[in-house]
């Protein structure tokens, strides 16, 4: 009863603040709902220009190179040109496959470029200013898209996202918050004001000239334009100026995989999520599979019993993480072991729902902190059912804070996404091995887990999440609150959720949703319950397809997330 009150409140907060809740004949609470064709992202304005290009006739594909760049106009603060991610896609015709346009290190990058004098990481030179950057991958991520799958002109895709860095966008609350918080570093860390480093108010309307010159000239040019011509030559001249080893070289060599996805059934639906160089598909698939053998569904939504089993099994998963997963153009990841059924019922054996397992007996070292929740998801399905989830990066908030000004964009800090010192942790208390280690040109391992979700060989979800470690539980929660707790998209993303990471070896809630009575029972079973800081677990942006073929997007309540249908 306290949870449908909760969620029901929950719902009334959602449907007051971005889009229309929706009643179908099912009377669950339902978000936008739309016939044809849906796409949810971090922005309005983004979520209307994808859509635009479905309604001029384009698919999925060219509505993701669009919402990719609306976002980098409108949602400075991970939307990018000067990061990277991943896209998962399902074709109308059930064919599946991956785009992984991560950043790289670049080629002067050292293994311990962040260490002192003492041996110690420096946490400052990976997360801020010219060495924290990551050749960026978002630029040949869309035009790698657009190739093999687009079907509108990039001029006409374009047109819209350059428009709207002209005419500008109107900042939200949400939005002068995080400007205020940062107007400060912005003008530490570049040395003098930039743009974004202004006094904006809500309600105030930004123009980024810069940008819509930039876009312009990779309308004009190509993908060679960021790469190799006058784009790459300004960054690369910028970046030097301030002590950065970003090379022509490195710009010119860059180029974004298709990879395979990792796929995992869970109760008979397929799950189809990113691989490595992400650790997402994996992490997801082992806690998945460890959790199936425990009926939560009769346990309950976000009872005691279900959040013990939920929480062992990421404990131990975020362990093989820890150990295992980095680029694997560098290791060999050991996927089919890691990701079978035998191997993950092995590694519940010891769990027991008397108490809770100590991380320290799990595997590793006590490690403290978190990883940021800025990163943003994305999810497009268009009229003839081609799906796409994707999820892009500048790491930390407005990346390295570094703005190139000519530009008109923030550069990233996903470096820090290494381990600095194998068998440290990073800023977020991931902690790192040698699978992770820097090396010139390789990948950093990410958290991000674009998903799609197949019901009896059909389109059934499609979902992704922003929030570094906790993206992964928090996609995986969704599906659980659809799949096992019959709930409809919007209820599914608006659900209070919790994470555990291995270390700290703390079970994270969200602040004042979880009753006062179920954490207590969690501690006095011996689990560290963190309540303390309020910070919200991942912003997911979903679409789910009803019984009846239309489309439910869900739109979180977190941000100032919209979905748009027709
Ligand atoms: N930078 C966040 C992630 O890739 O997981």
């Amino acid at each position: 009863m306290k949870r449908l009150l909760l969620l029901a409140f929950l719902a009334l907060q959602f449907s007051c603040k971005t889009s229309e809740t929706h009643k179908v004949e099912d009377q669950k609470i339902r978000g936008e709902i739309g016939e044809h064709a849906m796409v949810v992202s971090a922005r309005e304005e983004a979520s209307k220009i994808g859509l635009s290009m479905l309604l001029q006739g384009g698919n999925a594909f060219d509505a993701m190179v669009a919402t990719e760049m609306a976002l980098a106009v409108s949602y400075p603060f991970a939307g990018n040109l000067g990061g990277g991610g991943f896209m998962v896609y399902r074709k109308a015709n059930g064919e599946t496959g991956a785009l992984d346009y991560r950043e790289k290190a670049p080629l002067k990058a050292s293994r311990n470029m962040y260490l002192d004098e003492e041996g110690n990481a420096v946490p400052e030179r990976s997360q801020v200013g010219e060495l924290a950057v990551g050749v960026p991958g978002t630029v040949a991520g869309i035009f790698a898209v657009h190739e093999k799958f687009g079907s509108l002109p990039m001029e006409q895709i374009l047109e819209p996202v350059i428009a709207l860095a002209q005419n500008g966008f109107v900042i939200s609350e949400n939005q002068q918050k995080t400007l205020e918080a940062y107007q400060e570093m912005f003008i530490k860390v570049n040395k003098d004001t930039i743009l974004f480093a202004g006094n904006f108010s809500a309600g105030d309307t930004l123009r980024n000239v810069q940008l819509a010159r930039t876009l312009e000239r990779l309308a004009q040019n190509g993908k060679k334009e960021f790469y190799e011509g006058k784009t790459a030559e300004i960054l690369v001249d910028y970046l030097k100026e301030r002590g950065g080893i970003i090379s022509l070289e490195d710009l010119s060599s860059y180029e974004a995989v298709w990879r395979k996805p990792i796929e995992i059934d869970y109760q008979g639906y397929s799950v189809i999520s990113m691989s490595p160089p992400s650790s997402g598909g994996i992490v997801m698939g082992q806690i998945l599979k460890m959790i199936e053998p425990y009926d939560i569904e009769k346990f309950g939504h976000n009872s005691l019993k279900t959040i013990q089993v939920i929480t062992e099994a990421e404990r131990r998963a975020y362990a093989d993480r820890s150990f295992y997963l980095g680029d694997p153009d560098f290791v060999d990841i050991p996927t089919q072991f890691l990701t079978s059924v035998e191997y993950l019922h092995n590694r519940m054996k010891d769990f027991t729902f008397e108490h809770a397992t100590p991380s320290s007996e799990i595997d590793h070292g006590n490690i403290p902190g978190y990883e940021s929740m800025e990163t943003t998801h994305y999810s497009i399905v268009d009229q003839q059912g081609n799906a796409v989830s994707v999820t892009t990066t500048l790491n930390g908030a407005y990346g390295s804070k570094l703005y190139v000004e000519e530009l008109g964009f923030f550069l990233n800090n996903e470096m820090d996404d290494f381990s600095a010192k194998p068998g440290e942790p990073n800023m977020f208390g991931l902690l790192g091995a040698e699978a992770n280690a820097i090396e010139p040109g390789k990948r950093m391992l990410s958290s991000m887990t674009p998903t799609i979700v197949e019901k009896d060989g059909k389109l059934f979800m499609v979902l992704g999440s922003p929030g570094g470690s906790t993206i992964i539980t928090s996609v995986m929660q969704t599906i659980l609150n659809v799949v096992e707790f019959d709930m409809g998209m919007q209820e599914a993303v608006n659900a209070p959720r919790f994470h555990h990471q291995w270390y700290p070896d703390e079970v994270v809630f969200e602040p004042k949703l979880f009753d006062k009575e179920l954490l207590d029972s969690l501690r006095s079973k011996g689990y560290q319950v963190n309540e303390r800081n309020s910070r919200i677990l991942g912003k997911v942006d979903a679409i789910l397809r009803l019984p009846n073929g239309s489309l439910e997007g869900g739109a979180d309540r977190r941000g100032d997330d919209t979905a748009v249908g027709y």
